[in-house]
């Protein structure tokens, strides 16, 4: 949650909305576009999932859907399906998945139990960017639950913004600090994430890829349960 996890209307939504606020979800593509070198961390995920066709995967905040688009134009036939606990970024993910003629099916809600039972087991589970916003019990409660959401032999794949170090350190600090505060972000920036993604089950971690941008850096895992 961005520091005090209040919306300036005073509300409390039980989850960060994309940017922070509410306000500023619309401003949320642009944003990610501008400041993240979004395109070359997204194109890294696409290859490291290397998704095989009918494979189900399923984006866990899924936020605006731009990760599940760059599935579908990859892999027409994986069969995709993205949640997130926020209706005004679905909105805008399902008008996306519409204009591109994508079939890719949303969710509202959070990863629970009811969730995994209906819907799953999945081949593959990704995650982008979400993370970094949530209190250290969230992360690791999500990541059990990607663990969970998994077929046996499946794969998981993380992008977010891991270890910080001498300049990324600053402008993460400078930009996705700012915005959201820091006591959900800085267990990111100090590394926990592998940690993390280990103590959920996943047997094996492997970073992928890292990518220095404006906002800091994003890593990019391929983690596997035993
Ligand atoms: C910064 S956005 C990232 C969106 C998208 N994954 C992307 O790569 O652009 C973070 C998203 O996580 C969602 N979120 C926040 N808390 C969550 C939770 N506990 N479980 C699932 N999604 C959550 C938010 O609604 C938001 O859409």
């Amino acid at each position: 949650m961005n520091a005090s996890g209040a919306q300036p209307d005073g509300t409390r939504p039980g989850f960060t909305p994309a940017l922070g606020y509410r306000a500023l979800t619309p401003l949320y593509d642009t944003m990610i576009a501008a400041l993240t070198r979004e395109r070359a961390w997204r194109r890294h995920v696409v290859t490291a999932l290397d998704l095989r066709a009918g494979e189900r995967v399923l984006d866990v905040g899924c936020g605006t859907g731009s990760l599940l688009l760059a599935l579908s134009a990859a892999a027409p036939t994986a069969s995709l399906m993205g949640i997130d606990p926020d209706s005004d970024v679905l909105n805008r993910a399902r008008a996306k998945a519409h204009a591109a003629s994508a079939d890719i099916a949303f969710a509202q809600g959070f990863l629970d139990q009811d969730f995994i039972a209906r819907e799953g087991p999945f081949d593959a589970v990704v995650s982008s960017l979400v993370l970094h916003q949530t209190p250290i019990e969230t992360k690791a409660g999500l990541l059990a639950g990607m663990r969970r959401a998994l077929k046996d032999g499946g794969r998981f794949c993380l992008a977010d913004y891991g270890l910080q170090s001498g300049l990324m350190r600053v402008l993460f600090r400078a930009s996705v600090q700012a915005l959201d505060g820091v006591h959900d972000t800085q267990p990111n920036a100090d590394g926990v994430l592998p940690r993390l993604m280990r103590e959920a089950g996943f047997t094996t971690v492997v970073e992928v890829k890292q990518v220095r941008t404006a906002t800091g850096s994003i890593c990019i895992w391929i983690a596997r349960p035993g």
